[in-house]
């Protein structure tokens, strides 16, 4: 099915200036850009979109890194888009993640993952509307 999933181009891979190489990886694999934009996290905000982790050991680092300088934020759709952003993305810790994935290749550590992607359709539709309005999303499908 035709689907939208949520994307993070994170601080570490904005600084290292790969956003047009990470969004040719999504278009090359077939999924359209329908909504993006350039924001900079409150601490506020970082904590909201990372709810469920609130008591991880980690939650603090993210929300420090997550808001340590811009982000790119879009809404990809495609067939099976969420899916096939994780296959795109690959494992959450770079060192795991398979060769020719955009984390093998644009990341080193867990912390600074270079990208977020839904891990389901439902994550996908809270996520999106953290960021966008329906007026600000362009489907093409
Ligand atoms: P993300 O998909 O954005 O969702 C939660 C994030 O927590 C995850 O990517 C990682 O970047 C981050 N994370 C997971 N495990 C750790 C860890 N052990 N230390 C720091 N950050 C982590």
């Amino acid at each position: 099915a035709i689907e939208q999933t949520f994307s993070i181009v994170k601080p570490d891979a904005v600084g290292k200036n790969v956003i047009g190489e990470i969004y040719s990886r999504f278009e090359k694999a077939g999924l359209k850009i329908v909504a993006a934009k350039m924001v900079h996290l409150s601490a506020d905000k970082a904590g909201e979109f990372y709810a469920e982790h609130r008591e991880r050991p980690f939650f603090n680092d993210l929300v420090g890194f997550m808001t340590s300088g811009p982000i790119m934020v879009q809404v990809l759709e495609g067939e099976n888009a969420v899916a096939l952003n994780r296959d795109l993305m690959g494992a959450t810790n770079p060192k795991e993640a398979a060769a020719g994935t955009i984390r093998a290749d644009f990341a080193e550590e867990v912390s600074a993952n270079a990208v977020h992607g839904s891990d389901s359709p439902e994550s996908a539709r809270r996520e999106i509307g953290i960021f966008f309005s329906a007026d600000e999303i362009f489907s093409r499908s």
